[in-house]
């Protein structure tokens, strides 16, 4: 782990490959239960178990003040109207935010707390997002290209992915004859495990 202060290059693949010390893919087998067409997930799961998203981050110490970082990758394409999607989760460390800052591609962060609400904020290159404490998120590819985002968070926020396991999102995107269209998840259980 690196003491001293260091910049890293993030643009070229070439880059990402290079400047990251985790790098995780995410496989549609990895996301049992988060798309609402199970006949068009099993059928892409038998077609060979796609890599839906990656991230590369560059790790710190789990430690007050530390920041971690990374990319976040989701690739394009849709399990039947419903658009490729990353897990979603809350921050362990409840009270920690997140700013996301979008690179390449189009898409959305979508967002919920435990009050609620739900709020979708767009991703395009240039574009920040600062999610709040509290409010978990996912980011969703609606575009042809891969969607690129560079966040940072509180490198002690920990990831709690089984609320949003247990509930799943209030809200989903689906794509209606080319348009993303939010709408409300029926699958959704109140209970949270
Ligand atoms: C984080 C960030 C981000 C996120 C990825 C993958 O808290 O680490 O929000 O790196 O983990 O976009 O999304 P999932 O963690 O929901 O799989
Ligand atoms: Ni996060």
């Amino acid at each position: 782990m690196r003491s001293r202060p260091y910049g890293y290059p993030i643009l070229s693949l070439q880059d990402q490959l290079s400047s990251f010390d985790n790098h995780i893919e995410r496989r549609l087998s990895s996301l049992c239960n988060k798309f609402s067409d199970e006949k068009a997930f099993q059928t892409l799961l038998v077609s060979g178990d796609p890599i839906i998203y990656e991230v590369y981050e560059s790790c710190r110490p789990e430690a007050a003040g530390e920041l971690a970082s990374g990319l976040s990758i989701v690739h394009p394409g849709r399990v039947g109207q419903e658009y490729f999607m990353t897990k979603g989760h809350y921050h362990k460390v409840r009270d920690t935010a997140e700013v996301y800052y979008c690179i390449q591609g189009k898409g959305v962060l979508l967002m919920e707390n435990e009050s609620g609400d739900t709020a979708v904020e767009e991703l395009h290159p240039g574009r920040v997002v600062y999610v709040t404490p509290r409010w978990a998120h996912r980011s969703i590819n609606t575009g042809g290209q891969d969607l690129v985002t560079f966040f940072v968070y509180p490198a002690n926020a920990g990831h709690d992915y089984a609320t949003i396991d247990a509930t799943g999102f209030r809200k989903r995107l689906l794509d209606h004859d080319g348009v993303p269209t939010i709408v409300d998840n029926h699958q959704r259980s109140e209970c949270s495990g």
